[in-house]
């Protein structure tokens, strides 16, 4: 049988093997897929094992998105402008690393939330992996700007520089989080690791257009800080990121398998599980 596992350090907590044994059953497809912990100094041993035993693909989470990344032979453009990988998959002509990510993050607003991205004001809040590996695809889904905040604010210039040739019909600003002050959003992502330490970036008042939706890339059986601040800005629409987790799975499983499978079963189970 085809084997495919996710990898990372720590491992045991991961909700992907689960989410790829349902996207199995529901399509009939023949693969085992399990947890690998590979130790803090073993990414590349553990991955070279388990290929040479015949596995076909990985998931790949903290810490070694990196180290994937170098690893991969070839990258998809996705993963080379995200400066990380999520996603191998071996095959005769080597390792293709992909990064699902963003992906995962724009089909979850877009299909899932029936949230548009197309002409509407974007903010990105944080500079780190997870706002870069959400960048193109976002650029791409063709919103009217695209402002990245970000507490240390070189960091979001850089960012937003390296990003610029691909934001053809979008402005691009990069911001602290106090010169957000004044300007309305339409969607507001936040992408910093605030909330893994309850904590929300200090917004200024205001910058939730009517009807905005304000989307954390962190989920937990309690609500995020970030999500509880926008609350209580008042705002109306509120999604963590589970559906983004479900989605770059889904992302993951249709490359390596050629088919893509419903994701709103899964999601209802999982949610179902972290009340
Ligand atoms: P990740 O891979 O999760 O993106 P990272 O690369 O370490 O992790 O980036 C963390 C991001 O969260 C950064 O944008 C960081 O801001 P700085 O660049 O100023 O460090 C942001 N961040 C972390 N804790 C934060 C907090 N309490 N308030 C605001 N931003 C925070």
């Amino acid at each position: 049988m085809d084997r495919y596992a996710v990898i990372g350090h720590p491992i045991a907590h991961s909700k992907s093997p689960r989410i790829h044994a349902a996207f199995a059953r529901q399509t009939g497809q023949q693969l085992e897929y399990e947890a690998l912990l590979a130790p803090l100094d073993g990414f590349v041993d553990t991955v070279t094992q388990f290929r040479e035993a015949g596995g076909r693909g990985l998931n790949v989470t903290v810490p070694f998105k990196l180290e994937a990344f170098a690893l991969a032979s070839r990258r998809t453009d996705r993963a080379a402008t995200a400066g990380a990988v999520n996603t191998l998959m071996f095959d005769a002509d080597g390792i293709l690393g992909d990064n699902t990510d963003g992906a995962g993050l724009v089909r979850d607003l877009v299909a899932n939330l029936q949230c548009p991205l197309a002409r509407r004001r974007v903010l990105l809040l944080g500079a780190g992996g997870a706002a870069r590996g959400a960048l193109l695809p976002l650029l791409q889904a063709g919103p009217a700007s695209l402002t990245l905040a970000n507490r240390t604010e070189a960091k979001a210039h850089a960012l937003t520089d390296a990003f610029r040739q691909y934001a053809a019909g979008t402005t691009l600003h990069a911001s602290t989080f106090a010169g957000l002050a004044g300007q309305q959003f339409d969607v507001v992502i936040n992408a910093t690791s605030a909330s893994l330490s309850a904590e929300a970036p200090p917004l200024p008042a205001g910058i939730y257009a009517p009807d905005a939706l304000a989307y954390d890339m962190m989920y937990g059986s309690s609500e995020t800080a970030y999500l509880r601040a926008a609350r209580d800005a008042g705002v109306k629409h509120l999604s963590d990121g589970l559906g983004m987790l479900i989605e770059q799975a889904a992302e993951s499983f249709a490359l390596w398998r050629g088919v893509r499978p419903h994701t709103a079963p899964v999601l209802a189970e999982l949610r179902r599980e972290l009340a």
